[in-house]
């Protein structure tokens, strides 16, 4: 049942208490959406939890006069992720964006690292994002059913040049966030039959998740996460509705669209049997024609030092 009748589009934010979600937050309200804010309010590893950021988000919505509902609850429990789909139906009769942002770090080298370590990044930032996407898809599934037509809706998912490129020193990040790229493309060709989009967003900016390594006040003025919203209000609404199954990467006023890893080389054995000697002889062959693997740093530079439009 809706309890507030609107015409106006309503999206799903996690993680919006700070940083990046709550400035895709503001921007999504200005844009005039109607908003639920997810946020459990934990520190940067995932641990505690703190209902202030949500509700403060929801009161700065209110003061540009678009509603917003508060949701403190943990994104990587898949009941909860259920419940916050069903609360913006509940509360505004539709919906039609999710941008699935909530995410932590725990950052060890893989020797250092706890099975907690390993567990808590997976769990919120992998599962955070598949179980939100799960209810949503299953909700909007029916509703294509049930009025016959395409629901013509959108869903933004958080990566990160660590997944993307391989962090070192984030063994479970990186692992978490090259999951969510890539099954954020096969979220884009299931749901492409029911009219929903997935595109998915590597985010560069100084936040509380980044302010230890990203230091200096060149950098804050830079990479402040206000300048990558624009893409996520960009991808949720119709003006990208031929966009589905991309990957993206925005901060520092650089937009990036990136591949995601195509086979470059190959060589078919006559006799279709390589013995071990022969992969030998043309494996170092294979191998240069490919493009040396960047790393997170390599792709900030080139982030840096992208191509000026005015
Ligand atoms: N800041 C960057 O440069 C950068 C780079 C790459 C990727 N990212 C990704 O962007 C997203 C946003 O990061 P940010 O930099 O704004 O960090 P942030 O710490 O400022 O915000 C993350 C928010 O997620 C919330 N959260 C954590 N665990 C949660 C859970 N279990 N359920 C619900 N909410 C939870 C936190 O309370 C916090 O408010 C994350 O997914 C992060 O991995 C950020």
């Amino acid at each position: 049942m809706s309890i507030i009748k609107s015409e106006a589009p309503v999206a799903i934010i996690t993680g919006a208490g700070r940083g990046l979600g709550r400035e895709h937050a503001l921007a999504l309200a200005k844009a005039g959406y109607n908003l639920v804010i997810n946020d459990l309010g934990a520190a940067n590893d995932g641990s505690g939890s703190d209902a202030s950021p949500a509700a403060q988000v929801v009161a700065e919505i209110e003061a540009m006069g678009q509603k917003a509902v508060v949701d403190g609850s943990d994104i990587s429990n898949w009941q909860a992720a259920g419940q916050l789909i069903q609360k913006a139906v509940d509360t505004f009769g539709r919906l039609d964006g999710l941008v699935n942002n909530a995410g932590i770090l725990r950052d060890r080298t893989l020797a250092n690292m706890t099975e907690e370590d390993w567990d808590l990044s997976i769990a919120v930032n992998l599962k955070g994002t598949a179980a939100p996407m799960h209810h949503a898809a299953a909700y909007w599934r029916e509703l294509s059913k049930t009025t016959g037509a395409p629901v013509n809706a959108a869903i933004v998912n958080t990566t990160s040049a660590s997944g993307l490129y391989s962090g070192t020193g984030q063994a479970n990040y990186a692992a978490a966030k090259a999951g969510v790229a890539s099954m954020s493309i096969v979220a884009a060709r299931e749901l492409a039959r029911y009219g929903v989009r997935v595109n998915v967003l590597a985010p560069a900016a100084v936040t509380r998740l980044t302010e230890g390594v990203m230091k200096t006040e060149e950098l804050r003025q830079k990479l402040n996460p206000a300048f990558v919203a624009p893409i996520v209000v960009y991808l949720l609404s119709d003006l990208a509705s031929d966009i589905n199954g991309r990957v993206f990467e925005m901060g520092g006023g650089t937009v990036m669209a990136v591949d995601m890893p195509q086979p470059k080389s190959g060589l078919k054995h006559s006799n279709g049997i390589w013995t071990t000697e022969q992969l030998a002889d043309v494996i170092p062959g294979l191998l240069d024609k490919l493009n040396t693997p960047m790393n997170p740093g390599e792709a900030m530079k080139l982030m840096m030092t992208a191509a000026e439009i005015n």
